[in-house]
């Protein structure tokens, strides 16, 4: 039954981190009617959805009625360090929501979730004017997930050895903004999307280069970071966008791919998670062992350093020029 009501908490989780409930929870407990006149709810609703998420921990219930946050909900406060406000929201929103609505049909005929939806990949999709909001969401979700692996990331590699580093879609530039703090002699560019790389807010040291990664990106750099960019395509992509990236990098410099590596285990692992959420999303992306890794940077004219694992589910796989 958990298995089964499990997406009950999640579009409940959607909906009321949308709604900012966490945030009018700040400054402690509330009863649901205070509750529901902070944020624009149904009283009635809010105070059903309420109990149920508080029964499984995500809030608590203080006195009948008055609801609290937990460690768990602290967490869907916009302003809370760290926050994954922005992810709860994106991980039902409407870019997610109407291709996983569609995963029987993804496994009968092996399209991405989002052509069938669509008519169009996501990020074709999310270029449309009518779905620029969408995109607004997914970016700052991004962004939010980044918060919980970018200081792992940054600690597990010394990248104070580079000066010119390169996040390749790299966001609105939370990555290597962390990573550039560990980084005092280097300057860096964020490429992305035009649309990205237009509305994203200035960050110290960085510019922001707008263009399509698979014509080409900026050359020069000693050190090129791709988080979570080659999990979204299939392997022709991949080989196509590492070549690009292996003709830019400099002689002595450094690619760093960093992703839930698929572990050969049978055990549940993130990367399972990730994997499936690609096969909902994209057009023949996945999560992939270090071996496949390897096999695809040979392909691009790069060669597997090490991997470096990280206190967080990501790992950072290093490659350099050569076959
Ligand atoms: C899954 S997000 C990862 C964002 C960021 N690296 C992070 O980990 O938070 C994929 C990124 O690739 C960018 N992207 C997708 N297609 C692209 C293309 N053809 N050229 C450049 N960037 C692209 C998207 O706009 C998005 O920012």
């Amino acid at each position: 039954m958990q298995a089964l009501f499990g997406v009950m908490v999640t579009r409940s989780v959607s909906a009321v981190a949308e709604l900012g409930v966490p945030d009018a929870l700040r400054d402690g407990p509330l009863y649901y009617t205070d509750l529901a006149t902070a944020v624009g709810a149904d009283q009635r609703a809010l105070h059903r959805v309420m109990r149920m998420l508080s029964g499984v921990g995500i809030f608590t219930e203080a006195k009948p009625g008055t609801y609290a946050l937990t460690p768990v909900s602290e967490l869907l406060r916009a302003d809370a360090p760290g926050s994954m406000r922005d992810l709860a929201v994106m991980i039902t929103a409407r870019s997610h929501w109407l291709p996983w609505g569609r995963l029987a049909d993804v496994l009968r005929t092996g399209e991405s979730g989002p052509r069938l939806a669509f008519g169009t990949d996501v990020f074709t999709w999310f270029q449309a004017p009518e779905n620029l909001g969408e995109w607004q969401i997914f970016n700052d979700a991004m962004t939010s997930f980044s918060m919980g692996t970018a200081h792992a990331v940054a600690e597990a590699v010394n990248f104070g050895r580079f000066r010119s580093i390169v996040d390749v879609g790299g966001g609105h530039g939370y990555l290597l903004d962390t990573v550039l703090a560990t980084a005092p002699r280097a300057t860096g560019t964020v490429f992305d999307l035009p649309g990205v790389a237009e509305t994203a807010p200035p960050v110290d040291r960085v510019t922001f280069v707008g263009g399509d990664f698979f014509q080409g990106v900026p050359a020069g750099g000693d050190c090129y970071l791709l988080k979570h960019i080659v999990h979204d395509w299939s392997d022709q992509q991949s080989v196509v966008l590492l070549s690009n990236i292996a003709r830019a990098l400099a002689p002595r410099g450094r690619v760093f791919v960093i992703e839930t590596v698929m572990p050969d285990a049978p055990e549940a692992h993130p990367a399972k998670f990730m994997d499936v959420n690609m096969l909902a999303m994209t057009e023949g992306g996945c999560e992939r062992t270090v071996r496949e890794y390897a096999a695809l940077f040979r392909e691009a004219g790069l060669a597997l350093v090490r991997v470096h694992p990280t206190r967080s589910p990501v790992s950072v796989v290093e490659a350099k020029k050569g076959s």
